[in-house]
């Protein structure tokens, strides 16, 4: 499975293990400022994504945690990582004083959990990662790069 940033991609994974290393074949593909926009619902396996992500830009995969109160984590590989967890947050307001404007505007990869939190602050150009639970072990990912200025 070859991930190309001019295709859009459908695909099952059948564990964990899997998820995280089309997680690590993305990575391979980002650009500086990209923004990645994971959905799906509590479980679909966003964070395991997220690890394999990490450790394709040579970030140790233990490190990653879940943001959820902080909002975001940052983290140091081939790219700086902004990894935010918009899990609790209430109101599109509460973006600005932790400076989402701010990390727009900076060299590094940011990937979102819970984007849909925050529709109306997202850039258009985006890419986006929706997981759905097929069952216990299986998930269907679907990648699109979205196009537009960030
Ligand atoms: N194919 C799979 N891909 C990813 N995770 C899987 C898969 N099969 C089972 N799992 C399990 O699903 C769970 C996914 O947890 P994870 O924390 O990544 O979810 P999440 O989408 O980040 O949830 P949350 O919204 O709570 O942050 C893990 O316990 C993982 O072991
Ligand atoms: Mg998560």
């Amino acid at each position: 499975m070859m991930i190309a940033r001019d295709n859009n991609l459908e695909m099952e994974s059948a564990s964990e293990e899997e998820t995280g290393r089309i997680g690590m074949q993305l990575a391979a593909v980002l650009q500086n400022r990209d923004l990645v926009v994971l959905s799906g619902p509590l479980g679909a396996g966003k964070t395991v994504f997220i690890k394999g992500l990490a450790a394709g830009l040579g970030i140790d995969r233990e490190y990653i945690g879940s943001p959820s109160y902080t909002l975001v984590n940052e983290y140091f590989g081939k790219f700086p990582l902004f990894h935010f967890d918009l899990y609790r947050l209430e109101n599109e307001s509460e973006l600005y004083f932790i400076g989402w404007d701010e990390y727009l505007l900076r060299d590094g990869v940011m990937v979102v959990e819970w984007g849909e939190k925050a529709a109306g602050l997202l850039p258009g150009k985006r890419i986006e990662v929706d997981i759905a639970i097929i069952d216990e072990h299986s998930r269907h990912l679907n990648i699109r790069f979205l196009p537009g200025s960030r």
